[in-house]
């Protein structure tokens, strides 16, 4: 979704915009720009539909210079893509200059005022009645930049992280947020600022960071300590943290797209994970946030999960495993439903919210929801500091590194990873999970790991057997008990990347409507794994083939029942049914990632789809 970076300093800014842009470009946008103060004090802007690439091109040749710049990727919402509808938005005078992430929910009201008052507007923008209130309020009330900014947000109803720049104060930029995440990097001595939507433009050049909270509202000036101040306009105490990360995790590594080196790095991502939370020796799993809050855990009387998408499919993974070590009944909720929903939360439920980026709008909104009900909200998030993370009460962090391909692929793993510690510490801790059981599982969950690693040697078998099915228009995912929400992940990755429409159904449930479908061009993956539902999934498949579909199956190491049915076959390690879906899921991946590539498609970036999805 958009990427806001900025800078002040001493350094040229145009190269900083670029580059952080760049590490932005995971997130999903569809425009550019930049806006930079030169060093004659001119406010120069320059705009792209289309790629990062497209602004350069576009700049190339034009004054550039000036060590105070701000630019941004869009992922529209009001109006198409295209270089008018770009940030950074102008104000009347052409002296200010804006970027936003996020949604202006009243902006008609304010842009019909703003009219009456002789502004006019170029854009179909929701953004750009911001720009043209602040210079109203700026000029009427002859205010500084910054109190002009916090005026006009305390008349605005949605989200926003922005940055302003004014040619008449060619030293100084402005930024809020509410809703939409916002970092700021300290350089040396106060002498330069960077600003960005996440860190990860901002980690080449400093680990120092201030993470904007809702309502904030900050002043950059070169050479002075940074200054925060709420919508009320009290002073605020900058909290400056330091972050720690690999740059190394943010390079392709050799691998072609980010997705595969992701999907490849999986083992060592889920080692990462359990890293100091296994201890292998006592066969015993520490999970602080369970140590912490043993008790509540421990008599929780429900269990809600929130999230979205990929995040949504690992819920219900977890409800299985919960529901199994824990005998605690557990709901999988859509986050933007449950917000909306005046859901029943009782004494005693406790929320679970898992996430990624730690920023989905909707996620956050059910947590606030949630808390505010009573409820408290256990998180399981994988960025660092986010608003999710800091947004709950507890939590697990997922601990697998930045992922920049938007499929989410390692995160996910990291996600089931994280549930089955959860739910064997709790089965333990609550007597609901037997001391042999336990033992067995922590046991096999060591050696995923390993298994992972050679489910991954299966690549290049997947790559060949995907090559009929590059041009088909749909596909069907089966799966039974732990491997129904697999089904549901293999065909969003197949949709997501590929653009062919995929149906995840579990398996008896296809002759309650799919199997109208199938006939000789369907392709319909099974996943068969040697448990208890296994004869089950035999009987589904027959039914396909009964009906002339295309069989691939996911299938347990020396099966030779399916195998004998399907057109192609893929094994993977045995396992126990509840870890199963650890290593089930990289075929799927894989074979959704060999197929975009083949239609020649950009996998990292897929069209439409945003990383991190700050807007509701
Ligand atoms: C977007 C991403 C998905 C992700 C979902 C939820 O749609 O493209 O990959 O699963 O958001 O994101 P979260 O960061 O909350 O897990």
């Amino acid at each position: 979704m958009c990427g806001i970076v900025g800078y002040i300093g001493y350094k040229e800014a145009f190269p900083v915009l670029m580059n952080g842009l760049r590490r932005l470009e995971y997130r999903g946008y569809d425009s550019a720009g930049c806006a930079l103060i030169s060093q004659d004090g001119k406010l120069n802007v320059y705009k792209a539909k289309g790629k990062v690439a497209d602004l350069e091109q576009e700049a190339l040749g034009q004054d550039v210079s000036g060590t105070l710049g701000m630019s941004h990727t869009r992922w529209a919402t009001h109006g198409e893509p295209s270089a008018v509808n770009a940030h950074p938005h102008i104000s009347q005078s052409g002296r200010l200059a804006l970027v936003h992430n996020g949604i202006i929910e009243n902006y008609v009201s304010i842009r019909e005022s703003l009219i009456k008052k002789g502004y006019e507007f170029k854009s179909e923008t929701d953004t750009e009645v911001l720009v043209q209130l602040i210079e109203y309020i700026k000029n009427t009330y002859r205010t500084s930049l910054l109190k002009a900014v916090r005026i006009a947000l305390t008349k605005v109803i949605g989200a926003y992280a922005i940055v302003v720049v004014d040619q008449d104060h060619p030293h100084e930029m402005v930024a809020a947020r509410k809703s939409s995440p916002l970092v700021i990097g300290i350089g040396e001595e106060n002498k330069e600022f960077f600003l960005a939507s996440d860190a990860t433009p901002i980690m080449e050049y400093t680990r120092k960071v201030v993470y904007v909270n809702d309502e904030e509202v900050v002043l950059m000036k070169r050479g002075e300590e940074i200054k925060i101040v709420n919508l009320a306009n009290d002073n605020v105490n900058p909290e400056i943290q330091q972050i720690e990360a690999d740059m190394g995790v943010v390079e392709k590594d050799g691998y072609p797209h980010f997705m595969l080196k992701e999907i490849f790095s999986q083992p060592d991502c889920v080692r990462e994970c359990m890293r100091g939370r296994i201890l292998a020796k006592e066969k015993r799993i520490v999970l602080s946030a369970i140590v912490n809050h043993k008790e509540l855990l421990v008599n929780a009387s429900r269990i809600i999960i929130v999230a979205c998408g990929t995040s949504w499919h690992a819920g219900l993974i977890g409800k299985q495993l919960i529901e199994q070590m824990c005998r605690i009944p557990v709901d999988v909720e859509y986050a933007s439903e449950f917000r909306y929903r005046n859901p029943v939360i009782n004494k005693g439920d406790v929320v679970i919210a898992i996430s990624q980026s730690g920023e989905t709008a909707d996620t956050l909104a059910a947590i606030g929801l949630a808390r505010s009900m009573g409820a408290t909200v256990f998180g399981i998030v994988n960025a660092v500091g986010s608003s999710i993370a800091r947004a709950t009460d507890t939590g697990t962090y997922i601990h697998v590194g930045p992922e920049i391909g938007v499929a989410s692929t390692k995160a996910f793993t990291g996600q089931v990873t994280v549930l089955t510690l959860f739910a064997l510490a709790l089965g333990r801790e609550k007597g609901t999970l037997s001391r042999e059981e336990y033992e067995e599982i922590v046991a096999e969950l060591y050696q995923i790991p390993d298994k992972m690693q050679k489910v991954l040697e299966s690549a290049s078998h997947i790559e060949e057997l995907s090559k009929p099915y590059t041009y088909v228009r749909n596909f069907i995912y089966l799966g039974r008990g732990f491997n129904y929400p697999v089904a549901l992940e293999g065909a969003l990755k197949l949709k997501e990347i590929s653009y062919i429409h995929a149906e995840g159904y579990p398996a008896a449930e296809m002759k309650h409507g799919p199997i109208a479908l199938i006939d000789s061009e369907m392709p319909v993956v099974c996943i068969a794994l040697h448990h208890q539902l296994y004869q089950k999934v035999l009987s589904n498949i027959q039914e396909v083939k009964a009906r002339n579909g295309k069989i691939i199956a996911l299938v347990t190491e020396g099966d030779d029942t399916v195998s004998k049915i399907a057109d192609s076959v893929i094994t993977i390690p045995a396992t126990l049914s509840c870890l199963s879906p650890l290593l089930s899921c990289i075929p799927l991946q894989l074979l959704a990632y060999y197929v975009a590539v083949r239609r020649g498609l950009n996998v990292d970036q897929p069209r439409n789809l945003a990383k991190s999805v700050t807007v509701e």
